[in-house]
């Protein structure tokens, strides 16, 4: 009987899933850099120039505010021949624009910072090559006497980017065939839009008004475990009464109501305990409910975990976003983002550190308990584990994971 069960039981991942640096390439190609990756807040690269630079999956990116007076960067690159359909996958989103951070000339790196402001043109540090905000290449030091060479056929390539409701998604899947004919579209491996990624979502959250919300606190946390470990650890609360007593007063651990899980996220509401109006220390709401919420939405906390690499939390008051960056098989760079109503900020009594506190300690405890599950699947004594019922979602992740990395080939 023992061996029978043994046999429908759903188990954890083997280590290498977690610890094998090949392993962990085969991710980054698999998944990092053929899904749409959430990416930040446009409320962030409102001014043109504004920029902020991604590593991930052996890319960087630059995301990229393009003057509005400019030529139309779309125009620019050859993109404007292309039908409606095909237009939602492109580089261009609105003004809004994501390049490779990779010099057309000899490769180099173009930007450093993190974040910032290009001054109408981006600047190669080696030898001078410049190029517009809307990557067009606009000078190139030295090549006028080169025959064959047209500066129109180095601007910086582009990388996907769409926004839904503020927030940036960008994918890193090929798109320098785009400029060809729509029958080259789809013919190639561009990506399909973010919509077939997010699905219903938008519909769904469309009541939080997430658009007009504007980022207030970021944390960034740097943490030594698997990437997947944060997303497992997001998506149950089995480990709530254990890991986070103050969390245990707001929810009842198993109160969770789950939509079922899709191929790309999975997530649920969580109602809360007699007398908590929101997810701060001592369960108060210090600011107005957000203005499209109905009854049923205010009494609720919203968590979902949109593959890969966001986790969206929605309280009646304020939303928490993490963005989650794989570096290398055992450290993660998490980024928590605190957004709140414009009208509430505006207050002259505005607070919002009760939220902060409260979640910064939560965060804390599940990268905490997260590290360890690391440094427990990396030691000679692992074996897979079973998972609970109430842990199939989980089952769900590691599935969706397999098949992407399996669905590689060798
Ligand atoms: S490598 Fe950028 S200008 Fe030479
Ligand atoms: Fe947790």
């Amino acid at each position: 009987m023992g061996t029978t069960a043994a046999r429908t039981l759903r188990t954890t991942l083997p280590a290498r899933a977690y610890t094998d640096p090949a392993w962990f390439e085969r991710e980054m190609e698999a998944v990092f850099a053929r899904m749409w990756l959430a990416a930040g807040r446009d409320g962030e690269l409102q001014a043109p120039g504004a920029f902020v630079r991604r590593d991930v999956a052996g890319a960087s990116v630059l995301i990229v505010r393009a003057d509005d007076r400019a030529p139309s960067a779309a125009t620019a690159l050859g993109w404007d021949n292309r039908a409606p359909s095909a237009a939602a996958a492109l580089a261009w989103n609105g003004s809004l624009l994501a390049f490779h951070n990779v010099c057309r000339h000899r490769g180099t790196r173009l930007c450093i910072e993190e974040h910032g402001r290009f001054q109408g043109r981006i600047q190669c540090p080696y030898h001078a090559w410049t190029y517009g905000l809307d990557g067009r290449l606009l000078a190139a030091p030295q090549m006028d006497e080169v025959a064959d060479f047209d500066r129109a056929d180095y601007p910086l390539r582009p990388v996907a980017c769409e926004s839904w409701d503020g927030h940036i998604f960008i994918n890193l899947s090929p798109l320098d065939r785009l400029g060809a004919t729509l029958s080259t579209v789809e013919g190639s491996d561009a990506p399909d839009p973010l919509s077939s990624q997010i699905g219903d979502l938008r519909a769904r959250f469309a009541p939080w008004r997430m658009d007009e919300l504007r980022m207030v606190r970021r944390i960034e946390y740097d943490i030594a475990t698997n990437w997947k470990l944060v997303v497992q650890n997001y998506n149950e609360c089995l480990h709530c009464p254990v890991i986070h007593p103050l969390l245990n007063r707001m929810h009842h651990y198993l109160a969770a109501e789950n939509v079922p899980t899709t191929e790309t996220y999975c997530g649920g509401a969580m109602g809360f305990k007699q007398g908590v109006e929101t997810l701060s220390a001592d369960g108060k709401r210090r600011r107005a409910v957000l203005p499209g919420l109905g009854e049923r939405e205010r009494a609720v906390v919203n968590y979902f975990a949109i593959y890969p690499n966001f986790l969206l939390t929605l309280h009646p008051d304020y939303m928490m976003t993490i963005t989650i960056w794989p570096v290398d098989p055992g450290h993660t760079r998490l980024v928590a983002e605190w957004h709140f109503h414009p009208d509430e900020i505006a207050k002259p009594d505005f607070i919002f550190e009760d939220a902060i506190e409260f979640w910064d300690r939560t965060n804390r405890e599940d990268w905490a308990i997260s590290e360890q599950s690391y440094l427990g699947i990396s030691s000679r004594g692992y074996q897979p584990g079973p998972y609970s019922e109430r842990e199939k979602q989980l089952w769900e992740f590691d599935q969706f994971v397999l098949s992407r990395v399996e669905g590689l080939g060798t």
